[in-house]
């Protein structure tokens, strides 16, 4: 059976209850105390903690985010590191303006539409048991039956269909939940098993500049979230919408963004690009569309998200048309490849 521990969280001082076998992490979202994370899988370095006192295990932690000299120096990354004894950890506690955090819950679901949307793309809706709380962004993380992990799929229904979520899912060649799961076995009635909202991917509501988002693949799941929210919110942010595929086949929830832009054409622009396809829209790297929309990129926000080299090209096209930063907000879709082989690219920004 497992122990359970006390987690002390400086500097606010907070004590949480973790079992052994608990993530500290989880523990810690579970009880309200927020901290920040990314990718909840040991990867992306987000959530790096110095541990002042205590014992813990750095289980799947990636050589690459947390490296030999910190782990010798007590950091830990607590989405996957658990406590051996009771623990006091210092956590990089960001408190910002305007925005709330909801706890994490379990949820039990049935998949109660299952289609195919693009190429090797599904969409997945999911009727949950309690109402789920939520900022528009934010993932869940699912468990695969049978198989003992569990993977993080983004919102792309907004928080006011708190009783529902829509999923996007890319099938991963040799990947567990979806070539293994979602794309083999999951049927429409199926129950599924997931905890949620994570991560800090989301719309900042009190920033009202003009907003860049840019999507690649099922990246357009926390991004089509947001968007909803704000115009069937009546929120007043402008928001120009890239989307990036290769081909046609690629492209999904293109006649329902291009009906957003005819209801909305003085609020929300719509550019679907294709890198591989000549058609008639943009074609090219949908950095190269941004690059050639836009003639300095100074007084916007911007949205990344999608598979990590997209993210990394996004990024230095609009810091190189004059964004900030701390303007640039981004969600990285890295998979079990990344811890492998450095998810951990980019010194530019803080994840
Ligand atoms: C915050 C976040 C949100 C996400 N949201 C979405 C979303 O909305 N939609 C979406 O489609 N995806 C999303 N993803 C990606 C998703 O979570 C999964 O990573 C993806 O679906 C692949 O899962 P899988 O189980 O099919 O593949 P995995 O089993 O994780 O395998 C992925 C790849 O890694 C290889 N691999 C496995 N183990 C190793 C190893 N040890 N060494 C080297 N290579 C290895 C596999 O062969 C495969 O090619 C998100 C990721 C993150 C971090
Ligand atoms: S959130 Fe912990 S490493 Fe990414």
């Amino acid at each position: 059976m497992s122990e359970s521990f006390t987690i002390t969280v400086e500097p606010l001082g907070r004590d949480v209850k973790c079992g052994s076998d608990q993530a500290i992490l989880d523990a810690c979202l579970r009880a309200g105390v927020w901290l920040p994370h990314a990718c909840t899988h040991g990867t992306c370095g987000t959530c790096k903690a110095q541990v002042l006192d205590g014992d813990i295990e750095h289980n799947d932690a990636s050589d690459f985010a947390l490296m030999e000299f910190e782990r010798n120096e007590g950091m830990a990354l607590i989405c996957v590191a658990t406590p051996s004894s009771d623990v006091t950890i210092e956590a990089d506690v960001e408190v910002e303006e305007g925005v709330t955090h909801h706890p994490v819950r379990d949820y039990v679901g049935t998949v109660v539409q299952l289609d195919d949307i693009a190429r090797q793309t599904r969409r997945l809706v999911i009727d949950l048991d309690q109402e789920m709380a939520f900022n528009p962004g934010q993932y869940v993380s699912i468990e695969v039956p049978g198989r003992a992990v569990t993977r993080t799929y983004s919102m792309g229904n907004p928080p006011h269909e708190p009783g529902q979520i829509e999923l996007q899912i890319r099938r991963t060649p040799g990947g567990i939940g979806t070539d293994g799961w979602v794309f083999k076995t999951l049927t429409k009635g199926d129950t599924v098993r997931l905890a949620g909202p994570f991560g800090r991917f989301f719309l900042r509501e009190a920033r009202t500049e003009p907003a860049i988002l840019i999507g690649g693949g099922t990246g357009l799941a926390p991004l089509k979230s947001m968007i909803r929210h704000v115009l069937e919110r009546g929120l007043p942010h402008r928001m120009y919408l890239y989307q990036g595929a290769r081909t046609q086949a690629d492209l999904y929830d293109v006649e329902f963004f291009r009906g957003l832009q005819d209801q909305h054409p003085d609020q929300f622009t719509y550019r679907p690009c294709l890198s591989d396809e000549e058609w008639d829209g943009p074609t090219g790297m949908v950095t190269d569309v941004v690059d050639a929309d836009f003639q300095t990129c100074r007084n916007h926000t911007a949205y990344l998200c999608g598979p990590p080299p997209m993210v990394e090209a996004a990024l230095k096209t609009l810091m190189r048309k004059r964004l900030f930063p701390k303007d640039i907000f981004r969600e990285d879709f890295f998979d079990a490849s990344d811890k492998a082989t450095g998810g951990v690219r980019s010194p530019l920004l803080k994840r």
